[in-house]
């Protein structure tokens, strides 16, 4: 166990400004440092990291915290992990013990089973029974090293053996059906997968999280699904995990690139040549998850998918995704219809290497792509192609790029560039008008305002604290006042405030977090008096006192005993003195 001590003393031995920057280009802009946000799908440079607090916030989509929950979330890893990496940075030693334990206990059967298959399927494909499953793998160009690598395994045609292994193990059916590997019929239970060919599938931080099972004796592929995947389970969500994520993490941040390609044979083929920079999707479409995943390893993105129609729609649909985070990926388009994989197997990995190295421009293969059904002599075909590629260019920041297609679409078309370029300089205008609209201003009530100004200022100064504490104030919403109590506490604790710290009591908390960055990044003086500080405390005191009368109002209407009345009525002037009062001090200190 780390103490406070210790955590603390490893977050002053390292500046959050170097830390960020191994990750994202910031620039400096007055005290602070600004990037484009990691966490959500953005171009603009939202998020800001301040040196003097040491936390880091997004005003975009509120992302907060200091630098341990930066490499958390960045990294996709547990506190301590985090915490690790950062004392090893700053030369600190400590000792987090065994990571797995970290695994939250609601999954940990699920890791546990997984763990349990895949050393049954690896010890499998090494036995006797292996030899065709091997056989095959050799065929298609995989060797035993890339076989231990990728933890290829091999899942048997007795249909129990697995399912008993895991009851020995004392799993329950319950937690074994949940897995996907074990299914439930007339006679029992029994092994999901029979003489296939395993693939493990981890999760972006290297855990398994499923598996994707190919037949491959022969048997038809129209009557069998040639890949069965486990089913989707809280820690395997297909739309959300990139295959080899893990391991390529840092070649692709080593060459500040990262190729795309979809699915785990065409992964292997290519990682096996030698090209490690990539990772795969695994036969669903690209999603924002995605995107963020690989915006966080690199700034250059190259898709090669399937060369099929399917394969090239694929590659617009998530070129599209990425631009609309600000990444413009370079394509590889392969012969043939072919893929990756029967591709280098056809031409030799050269040659792939040789397309790696030249990849074509994501405009580009979109000018290619919507030619591909239009007829040049029919005037409405053109008409299309040139309004789509318009469209496509007025989403593309590049200058440069742009005049150069103008230009070509120009040529093709018919039509004068100075036209085209007013038809793009029209629409540009559109976009931004769209935006503009979309944006609305949230109107906060005062109690909110004076919430948060408050809260701003116990940050700043321990004086505020001590009169929020004497004041005895109420906080009416339930957020603002856990997190005054915790600025109050850590005063008392510490004899400083420090944000950076406070966040770290807040680590299970995000929306605490957040809140925190917030309040913390709001533009308000650092200077202040202590009437404003009283006004705030006195707008707060109404409140209660405001609802506290509406309560007893209510309560009148509802009793009829004359007594009860009385003391009501009693009470009920009390607080209208107390309110007046409120409302009397504030017009006297003005004075
Ligand atoms: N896929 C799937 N279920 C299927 C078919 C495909 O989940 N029935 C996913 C797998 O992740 C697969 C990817 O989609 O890796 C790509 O499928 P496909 O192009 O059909 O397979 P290949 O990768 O070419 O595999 P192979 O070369 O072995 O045919
Ligand atoms: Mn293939």
């Amino acid at each position: 166990m780390l103490t406070n001590e210790q955590i603390n003393n490893i977050k002053n031995s390292i500046n959050i400004v170097d830390i960020v920057s191994n990750y994202i280009p910031l620039t400096k802009k007055g005290k602070n440092y600004f990037g484009v946000c990691p966490f959500h799908p953005d171009s603009d440079p939202s998020f800001c990291v301040s040196e003097q607090k040491q936390i880091y916030t997004c005003f975009s989509c509120k992302a907060t915290g200091n630098v341990i929950h930066f490499v958390m979330n960045y990294e996709n890893i547990s506190f301590k992990e985090a915490l690790k990496i950062l004392a090893d940075k700053a030369n600190i030693n400590i000792d987090i013990g065994d990571t797995k334990r970290i695994i939250s206990d609601k999954n940990s059967k699920l890791y546990d089973i997984y763990d349990t298959a895949l050393k049954f399927y690896q010890n499998n494909i090494n036995t006797a029974s292996g030899k065709t499953a091997k056989e095959y793998l050799y065929s298609r160009g995989f060797n035993d090293e890339i076989i231990k690598e990728f933890m290829i395994g091999l899942s048997l045609t007795n249909h129990d053996l697995l399912t008993k292994i895991l009851v020995n193990k004392k799993n329950s059916y319950e937690d074994m059906l949940k897995s996907g590997l074990v299914v439930k019929n007339n006679y029992g239970y029994s092994d999901i997968y029979s003489n296939r060919i395993m693939f493990p599938i981890w999760d972006v931080t290297g855990k398994v999280v499923g598996f994707s099972g190919r037949i491959f004796n022969g048997e038809d592929t129209k009557q069998f699904a040639k890949y069965i995947n486990t089913k989707e389970t809280p820690i395997f969500k297909k739309g959300e995990l990139l295959y080899n994520y893990h391991r390529a993490k840092n070649s692709c941040r080593q060459k500040n690139c990262v190729i795309i390609v979809e699915g785990q044979l065409d992964l292997i083929r290519v990682y096996s040549i030698g090209v490690e920079n990539v990772i795969a999707t695994m036969g669903t479409a690209f999603t924002k998850e995605h995107t963020l995943l690989v915006k966080r390893l690199a700034s250059n993105v190259i898709i090669c998918f399937d060369g099929d129609s399917a394969g090239a729609k694929a590659t617009i649909a998530c070129g599209n995704e990425l631009t609309s985070i600000g990444i413009t990926p370079k394509i590889i388009r392969l012969e043939n219809n072919m893929d990756p994989d029967e591709y280098i197997k056809s031409n030799g990995k050269e040659k792939f290497i040789e397309k790696v190295d030249n990849p074509i421009n994501f405009i580009d293969f979109k000018l290619s792509f919507y030619k591909n059904d239009k007829d040049f002599n029919n005037n409405n075909d053109i008409a299309k192609y040139v309004n789509t590629i318009i469209d496509e260019l007025s989403k593309i920041d590049d200058e440069i790029l742009k005049e150069l297609t103008l230009k070509k679409l120009s040529i093709e078309s018919n039509l004068d560039i100075d036209f085209l370029r007013d038809s793009l300089n029209k629409k540009k205008v559109n976009v931004k008008k769209e935006i503009k609209n979309i944006k609305s201003t949230v109107k906060e009530d005062k109690y909110e305002m004076a919430s948060k100004h408050l809260i701003y200022y116990m940050l700043r100064d321990k004086k505020v604290i001590k009169m929020y504490n004497n004041s005895k104030v109420f906080i009416p919403d339930e957020k603002y006042r856990l997190l005054a109590k915790e600025i109050s506490g850590f005063y008392i604790n510490n004899g400083f405030i420090d944000v950076s710290a406070l966040m770290n009591s807040f680590t299970n908390n995000e929306d605490m977090i957040k809140l925190i960055g917030e309040i913390e990044f709001l533009n308000l003086n650092n200077e202040y008096d202590i009437l404003q500080i009283n006004d705030y405390i006195n707008v707060l005191k109404q409140y209660s006192i405001n609802s506290e009368i509406n309560r007893l109002e209510q309560q009148m209407h509802t009793i009829n005993n004359r007594d009860d009345k009385l003391v009501l009525a009693q009470k009920l002037l009390e607080l209208k003195k107390e309110q007046s009062k409120i409302v009397e001090e504030k017009l006297y200190e003005r004075d």
